[in-house]
C-alpha cells in the first residue's frame, strides 16, 4: 500500500498524518510507503510546524526530518490512496491536478473514520499550540481505522 497525505503547506496536519501512519503501520509490521504533501509552496523544505513535532514526540513519534514538498500530478501514479485532509484541498486537487486516477485514488481523509461525513481536520496553523493535541487525536484515530479496516480486509480474503 502507497498512501499520500495532503493538505496545504505540508507543515502542520499531513506530516503528522505521515509519521502516525508510518509508526503504527510499522508496529503492525506493514511495509507499507507513506509520504505526505502540500498544494501551495509556501513551505517547500521545511521541517514540520514545532507544535506539529511536539505533539508527535509527546506520543514517541519523531517527525523533524520530514520535509515539506508539493504535490504533483504524477502522485496519481505513485500512490494508490490519496487522502485530503479537509475540503478545500480535496477541492484543490480535483480542481487543479486533472488525472484519469483521480476519481479512485483520492479520498477525504476524515471519511476513512466517519464515511459520508466530509469532515475536515481543523487548520491549526493560525491558532495556539493547544490545538494541536485535538488534531492529532482526530489523525491518530483515522490513521488506525485505516490500518484496522485493511486487516479486516485481509481477513476476509483469507477466508473467502
Ligand atoms: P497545513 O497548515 O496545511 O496543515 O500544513 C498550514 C500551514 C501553513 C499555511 C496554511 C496552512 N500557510 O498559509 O502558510
Amino acid at each position: 500500500m502507497r498512501i499520500l497525505f495532503v493538505c496545504l503547506g505540508n507543515i502542520c496536519r499531513s506530516p503528522i498524518a505521515e509519521g502516525v501512519m508510518r509508526h503504527y503501520a510499522l508496529q503492525r509490521h506493514l511495509h507499507w510507503q507513506i509520504a505526505s504533501a502540500g498544494t501551495e509552496s509556501y513551505h517547500i523544505g521545511e521541517p514540520p510546524h514545532r507544535y506539529s513535532q511536539n505533539i508527535c514526540k509527546a506520543h514517541g513519534i519523531d517527525i523533524s526530518s520530514q520535509r515539506a514538498r508539493k504535490f504533483v500530478t504524477k502522485d496519481f501514479d505513485q500512490y494508490d490512496k490519496i487522502l485530503a485532509m479537509s475540503c478545500d484541498v480535496y477541492d484543490i486537487l480535483t480542481r487543479a491536478y486533472p488525472h484519469p486516477a483521480l476519481s479512485s485514488k483520492l479520498g477525504l481523509f476524515l471519511n476513512e473514520l466517519h464515511p459520508n461525513s466530509n469532515a475536515s481536520v481543523p487548520d491549526p496553523w493560525y491558532g495556539e499550540e493547544e490545538g494541536y493535541a485535538a488534531v492529532y487525536d482526530m489523525i491518530e484515530a483515522t490513521c488506525l481505522a485505516i490500518l484496522d479496516a485493511h486487516e479486516q480486509r485481509r481477513k476476509d480474503e483469507k477466508q473467502a
